[in-house]
């Protein structure tokens, strides 16, 4: 059965400062030999993400689901330069847009928690900020990757194969 539209995932596409934002992305990694940060990835990370949520019967909010995944990165543009680490950055700029999109204020908090240690070493995490953390990471293609040689990725945490 086909699922109905998600009107507010695609008023996130639409938004101004998340294309700015992307479009940053985009232009700072034409030359990029490692693992790409454009929507490309975060539509892989939403798909994997609801993919794990359906078989463990978690039943996240779809939409929850894929404006943390489009969202996540978006740090990495930092236009002001500030340096800071790009998850806290992601945070920042995601509660604007989510609250521009239509999402409530509690959804926006579930969100930005996820964002917020997606990319956190040892956090404790459930529900959507688990599933955005493992699918950030079974989404990449490490069997297939020509910069595999001088990736920092230890061997222990590579793609093998395909999981979803
Ligand atoms: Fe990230
Ligand atoms: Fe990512």
């Amino acid at each position: 059965m086909t699922k109905a539209p998600m009107q507010r995932i695609d008023n996130i596409l639409k938004n101004e400062t998340y294309r700015f934002l992307m479009g940053m992305i985009r232009e700072r990694e034409l030359a990029r030999i490692f693992c790409c940060h454009g929507l490309d990835h975060c539509l892989d990370v939403a798909r994997i993400a609801y993919m794990l949520d359906m078989d463990e019967g978690a039943g996240i909010d779809r939409e929850l689901i894929y404006a943390a995944a489009l969202l996540h990165d978006v740090g990495r543009a930092d236009p002001d330069n500030t340096g800071m680490e790009h998850h806290i950055l992601s945070v920042r700029y995601a509660g604007d847009i989510l609250r521009q999109c239509g999402f409530e204020e509690d959804e926006t908090e579930i969100i930005c928690d996820a964002i917020g240690s997606h990319n956190t070493d040892g956090a404790d995490r459930h529900g959507l900020a688990y599933f955005l953390y493992k699918a950030d990471k079974l989404s990449r293609n490490c069997f297939d990757c020509a910069a595999i040689d001088e990736c920092y990725w230890p061997d222990s945490e590579r793609n093998k194969g395909i999981i979803y």
